[in-house]
């Protein structure tokens, strides 16, 4: 018998999202009994408000959502999506230059489909979401980690992405508020790379999932604000998961110049079509009505992220950057590593992840997931008992 043809080498060379992992770990610990408290969950710990489920169930009860509906998304939540792009990221954008997709994460899937030939370098800032560099392979290209750390506040500068650039860099990949540091680009930075790109002709796809959750008076300019003739080369990427508590709802929608969101659009009917009608109509409710809710949900992360900043502060050896933005700290743990805590030696962040879930009962994701280790990515979406009673278990383990 001749031995069965190989599995896809494109596929076999992507790794299991590692946030995901972490996750699935800590709640497998949680539901075996053990008190787990987990800062791995990207999502807020809301309900999704009241008015947005109830526009579902009111779509639910309308025959007309039990069909096939275009592939590139509703043209009520369309409008609704051009007018936030409007009104958030300061571009003005047809309905027809809008795609819904199944979450952010298609989009950014998509995205680099859209605008990566073989061989492509994409320029990827790190510590960078994990997703990115899988993406970028998926569609054939190179990532080119640009890394900043906490001393520069986890941000990179045009002097940075000038070095990494090469003839054959064609992306860049920009994210403000970031996950996983919380760090948001101020106006100036923003501008600068947004002209640095402009000048050589240098796509940016950039994901504004995290927009609406900015501290301290902070506003993460959209690239495309800063630096208004990037349109033509600028592929948006947003959500309603984050700002409305809606991550299991998966809609989020790309944005970008007519010819881009074509083959999107041409992509998206061979691969998905039409995202769930009644999530489409209750993201519809969310971008145009009441937003108070979502702002309170606002005001609860930022008390929480004061909390955790100001908390894991105090553990030695731990340097935590101020994030501006997002729901996640990204403390420096290097001074942590390379010493013995309760009989272990922790060498690398994976390590001291392992370390502190085994000794604390706290689940943390390392910064292996995100680039280089040395880091520990918390989230602080969830509940101010559980949040500050975790960090004091780090401070126990780390006295
Ligand atoms: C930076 C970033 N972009 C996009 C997404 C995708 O969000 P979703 O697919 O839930 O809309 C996430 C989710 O964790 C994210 O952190």
């Amino acid at each position: 018998m001749t031995s069965r043809a190989p599995l896809s080498r494109k596929l076999s060379a992507i790794a299991e999202s590692a946030t995901l992992k972490v996750d699935a770990k800590a709640k497998a610990l949680q539901a075996a009994g053990r008190p787990v408290i987990s800062y791995a969950a990207g999502e807020p710990d809301f309900a999704t408000p009241s008015f947005i489920v109830d526009a579902a169930a009111k779509a639910l009860q309308d025959p007309k959502n039990y069909r096939y509906t275009p592939a590139a998304g509703l043209p009520v939540l369309r409008e609704a999506i051009a007018a936030k792009t409007r009104r958030d990221s300061g571009l003005e954008v047809a309905p027809s230059q809008v795609i819904v997709t199944n979450g952010g994460k298609q989009s950014v899937y998509q995205a680099f489909q859209t605008v990566v030939n073989p061989g492509d370098e994409v320029l990827l800032p790190a510590p960078y979401w994990t997703t990115y560099p899988e993406a970028i392979e998926l569609a054939d290209g190179t990532p080119v980690e640009v890394f900043a750390g906490a001393d520069q506040d986890y941000k990179v500068t045009v002097a940075q992405l000038e070095a990494a650039r090469t003839d054959k860099t064609t992306v860049l990949v920009f994210v403000s508020p970031s996950n996983p540091t919380g760090s948001v680009y101020t106006p100036e930075e923003t501008a600068e790379i947004g002209r640095w790109a402009l000048e050589h002709g240098i796509w940016i796809i950039t994901d504004e999932i995290y927009q609406n959750l900015t501290y301290e008076g902070a506003r993460a300019v959209s690239i495309v604000e800063a630096v208004p003739e990037l349109a033509e080369q600028t592929i948006l990427v947003n959500g309603v998961a984050k700002t409305y508590a809606m991550t299991g709802w998966r809609v989020g929608w790309m944005v970008g110049p007519a010819d881009a969101m074509k083959l999107a659009g041409n992509l998206q009917s061979h691969l998905t079509s039409n995202v769930n009608n009644i999530a489409q109509l209750a993201a519809a409710e969310a971008l145009n009505g009441p937003q108070d809710e979502a702002e309170q949900f606002r005001l609860a992360f930022d008390r929480r992220r004061k909390l955790i900043v100001s908390e894991l502060s105090k553990i030695e050896g731990v340097q935590v950057p101020n994030p501006l933005g997002a729901f996640y700290v990204y403390p420096d743990v290097q001074g942590l590593l390379n010493r013995s805590w309760d009989g272990v030696t922790p060498t690398t962040s994976l390590e001291l992840a392992d370390l502190i879930l085994e000794k604390a009962e706290v689940a943390v994701v390392p910064g292996e997931a995100f680039g280089p280790s040395g880091y520990l990515r918390l989230s602080y979406a969830l509940g101010d008992d559980q949040l500050l009673e975790g960090i004091q278990r780090l401070q126990r383990l780390f006295a």
